[in-house]
């Protein structure tokens, strides 16, 4: 196996092949972007005062480490609550983003050499950052005539005496797939028998749709210690520019290593941002209800017309806001499809390839988007899919 250091692994990746199509499509007029991971709304105006209360009565120092206590309790207290997840403050950690908590959970719990298990379809960061920690990603293939949910047997089968560590996250980016209680028992049971750890990337999961439930897989039984729960707020209150995140995690040791890097990284989330995020858990909910509402519209808008158009597939996504289109009848490389509906009709898609080895045959589309905008990407679509 190749021993990377870290700038030598850092040359090795590629930059995220969702830039590259935006970068393309910059600047480029009437365009339409499929292509964006963040809701469109506002940040909810009750979330915004509060922060600018924290900095108006001077809130404007480091907070702990771990983040501000008050935050740790309600994110304990809406774990208990909304995810049957009992975890206390001191086993919380404030964090700059979602993002960050994967990489410090991916960062402690590796060792150089150690095999990674990513369900792919995955979210773009996985992959990079375990070979940044040293780690073998193995992508474990998320059949889409499974609903693109991962197989416990085709799990067990990837399993090596160097398998440390599973990376699941439900609802999925970019699939939409939800794994429901009974798929994630499962899991569970095979985590426990290969006694592995397990990061379980949650930021999605107020956004379900068609009567479906989020489990959280630390709920099940014997998986508390196994398992590094990572969430946000960036997509349930709309807030991805704000960067607060967090994990949770009742292995002691584990808790203190994430913490050393996030001491001498970030230091502490910013702490006005962590006053908004306060008010987010304490605050009226209905912004919540009200964003999945709108969004579960749009995606029934979305594959409705998917459905219809010539020689591209889909299944109906349970969670997230995106759909992963099947274009392997157009004969076309994601990349190429991408890129030919982009320069002939301006719409902004992310190519399968982006999402890992079993994805060429996909491109996602994302609707965060204003119901007009999506109509007029699918007429772009179908004229597109007429033509080749
Ligand atoms: C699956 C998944 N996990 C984590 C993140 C990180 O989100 P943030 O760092 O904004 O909390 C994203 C962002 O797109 C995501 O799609």
């Amino acid at each position: 196996m190749t021993k990377y250091s870290i700038p030598s692994a850092l040359d090795s990746i590629p930059k995220s092949g969702i830039r590259r199509l935006f970068d393309l499509a910059q600047g480029m007029e009437g365009a339409i972007n499929l292509g964006i991971g963040e809701p469109d709304f506002d940040t909810p105006p009750h979330i915004v005062r509060a922060s600018i209360k924290a900095l108006e009565k001077g809130k404007t120092s480091y907070s702990p480490n771990a983040g501000l206590l008050d935050l740790r309790k309600a994110v304990s207290k809406k774990m208990k609550k909304q995810n049957n997840v009992d975890v206390s403050e001191n086993e919380i950690m404030i964090t700059v983003g979602g993002g960050e908590a994967l990489s410090l959970a991916i960062q402690s719990l590796i060792k150089t050499g150690d095999s990674v298990l990513v369900p792919s379809p995955a979210f773009v960061a996985y992959v990079p950052t375990i070979i940044l920690s040293g780690g073998k990603p193995i992508e474990v293939e998320c059949l889409e005539d499974e609903n693109f949910i991962l197989n416990a047997d085709a799990l067990e089968e990837k399993i090596t005496e160097n398998t440390e560590l599973l990376i699941l996250n439900s609802p999925t980016n970019p699939t939409g797939a939800v794994i429901d209680k009974k798929d994630l028992e499962k899991i569970s049971d095979i985590v426990i028998e290969y006694n592995l750890k397990v990061i379980s990337d949650e930021v999605y999961e107020n956004l379900i749709y068609d009567g479906k439930k989020h489990t959280s897989i630390a709920s099940l039984n014997g998986m508390a210690k196994n398992v590094i729960t990572v969430n946000s707020f960036s997509k349930t209150y709309s807030m991805t520019g704000w960067r607060v995140g967090y994990l949770s995690s009742k292995d002691e040791v584990l808790f203190d290593r994430m913490l050393k890097l996030h001491m001498y990284g970030p230091v502490c989330n910013n702490t006005f941002a962590q006053f908004g995020a306060l008010e987010a858990l304490n605050g009226p909910q209905e912004f919540v209800k009200n964003m999945r509402d709108e969004f579960e519209n749009r995606k029934n808008l979305l594959f409705k017309r998917v459905k219809k158009m010539e020689n591209v597939s889909a299944i109906n996504p349970k969670g997230a806001f995106y759909l992963f289109m099947n274009i392997s009848q157009t004969k076309m490389g994601s990349e190429e499809f991408s890129e030919k509906l982009l320069k002939a009709e301006k719409v902004v898609t992310v190519p399968g390839s982006a999402f890992g080895q079993y994805s060429d045959d996909y491109v996602r589309l994302a609707y965060p988007l204003k119901k007009e905008k999506i109509d007029e990407a699918c007429d772009r679509l179908e004229r597109f899919l007429s033509k080749s």
